[in-house]
This record gives structure tokens, C-alpha cells and sequence, in this order.
């Protein structure tokens, strides 16, 4: 098992298993790695600095493990940090999320107002505000609420489905008045609460999600049944609790913990 090529994948936490679980489906690696890096989840709200830093220590992991090509799980570190993680390993190809998710928007809008969520670093970042306000009237609000709210498991608990009314009522009832007919779930994280979303614009939006438009560019592989190793950087439990609630049809393994510095 281990010297077979591993792709790896990361995020901050449980966010990058939305992007896991489509690109299984797609992927031709036999091997996949994930890490979550709990301990310092969340990234969404450090400057950019900080969140390269993470990043690389998240990457040198990955390829101490073997992995061959890595894909950031997280739209926080490809908005802020791909081109510099790109820079210091040219021999990996590492992979983001926010082309396939800005092609996603693009080509669902009907009226042409496009709403963006994401963390206060995605949006500092302005990256979807260059790439989608050419074309279209868009809106972005940075949500940094919804990171622990999904991370923590509120959304699988029945006690802490009003909590995250309330924050959908906060964070998106600008993006209502704005009439978007596509919101963009900038944070990998977000998709956990998607069903929220949905009943709060009552089915009326386009939701998009990076994981799905990444997986949808990766030419369909040959491998079903990828073996999958799970790593995190802090208490393993509350990582597969909320884990296992969103893994769908997936048997997640038991996530090790690891020292990634
Ligand atoms: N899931 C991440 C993202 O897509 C990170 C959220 C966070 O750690 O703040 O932005």
C-alpha cells in the first residue's frame, strides 16, 4: 500500500470531505490521503501569511506520506495561497478549487446575479470578485460563522439546526435582497450546511459547489475503490462524528493524529 502513488488532499478540517467525496468518484488514484489540520482549523480568519505557513506544513505532510500530486480542499488556501504553494514545490501538481467553482457560477446564473460566501480571507482576497464581477453583479460576504458551525456538527444536531437559522438569516439576507439566483458556496465547509441554504432561499438558488465542479474536470478514472488514509492534527472523535454524518455512502476509515510542524 504505501508505495503505491498517492494523491493527498487537505483542508483545515472536516470541510475538505465535501471535495473528498466527489473526487472519489472521479479520481484514478488508488491511494488517497487526507489531512484535516484540527488543531488549527480555522484558516478563514488569519492573515495571508499565516494560512501559507499552514498551508506548506500541510503540503510537506502530504508528500512525506507519498502523495504525488495535492489538491486544496479548501477555498481559503486557494485564494490566498496556490500561487506560493505552486512556486515552492514545481514538481507537484496541486490543484485548487476556485476555477472549476467561478466556471460552476458562470454557467448556472440566469439572471446574472451571482452571490459569493466564503471566509474573511476568501474575500479579502478578492479573487471572485475579479473573476466573476467582469461578467456579473455580484455580491460577497464573508461568513466566518458557518466554519465552526459545520466543523462542530450544529447542522447534524436537531438542538443546533436554530443556531444556524439565525446565522443564515445574518449572513445571507443581503444576498436575498440582491435577487442572486446562484450562491456560491466559496468555503468547502459550507456544503455541510447545504441543506440549509436551500430552504433558506427556498429551492430558488443555483447552489454551487467547489468539490462537485472540481471532480466534474477530473477525467473519470478507473479506480472505485480507492484505499483512503485519514489524518488530523487534533482530537480524532469530533472529526469523525461530523464526519460519518456527511460521508454519504463512504466507510470513512479511523483518522489518525498526527504532528504536522
Ligand atoms: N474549508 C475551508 C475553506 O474552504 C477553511 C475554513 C476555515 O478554516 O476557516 O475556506
Amino acid at each position: 500500500m504505501e508505495n503505491k502513488a498517492a494523491l493527498g488532499v487537505f483542508d483545515s478540517g472536516v470541510g475538505g470531505l465535501t471535495v473528498l467525496r466527489e473526487i472519489m468518484k472521479r479520481d484514478h488514484y488508488e491511494r488517497i490521503i487526507y489531512l484535516g489540520d484540527t488543531g488549527r482549523v480555522p484558516y478563514g480568519t488569519r492573515s495571508a501569511d499565516k494560512i501559507k505557513e499552514y498551508a506548506e506544513d500541510d503540503i510537506s505532510f502530504l508528500l512525506s506520506q507519498g502523495a504525488e500530486k495535492v489538491i486544496a480542499a479548501c477555498g481559503t488556501v486557494s485564494a490566498v495561497a496556490l500561487d506560493t504553494l505552486r512556486k515552492s514545490h514545481p514538481d507537484i501538481p496541486i490543484d485548487g478549487v476556485i476555477d472549476a467553482t467561478v466556471a460552476g457560477a458562470a454557467r448556472a446564473t440566469r439572471n446574472g446575479k451571482i452571490g459569493v460566501i466564503g471566509t474573511a480571507a476568501t474575500v479579502r482576497s478578492g479573487v471572485y470578485q475579479r473573476r466573476l464581477g467582469e461578467s456579473f453583479d455580484v455580491t460577497v460576504t464573508a461568513c466566518p460563522l458557518f466554519v465552526p458551525l459545520a466543523e462542530y456538527g450544529f447542522a447534524c444536531e436537531e438542538r443546533g439546526r436554530a443556531t444556524v437559522f439565525d446565522a443564515c438569516e445574518y449572513y445571507l439576507s443581503p444576498l436575498k435582497a440582491a435577487g442572486i439566483d446562484t450562491l456560491v458556496m466559496g468555503c468547502t465547509h459550507f456544503p455541510l450546511l447545504e441543506d440549509f441554504f436551500e430552504e433558506y432561499f427556498d429551492g430558488g438558488v443555483a447552489l454551487i459547489n467547489s468539490g462537485r465542479e472540481l471532480a466534474a474536470t477530473i477525467e473519470k478514472g478507473t479506480c472505485i475503490a480507492p484505499s483512503l488514509e485519514l489524518f488530523v492534527t487534533d482530537d480524532t472523535k469530533a472529526f469523525s462524528e461530523v464526519a460519518k454524518a456527511f460521508s454519504g455512502c463512504y466507510d470513512l476509515p479511523r483518522p489518525k493524529r498526527v504532528r504536522i510542524q
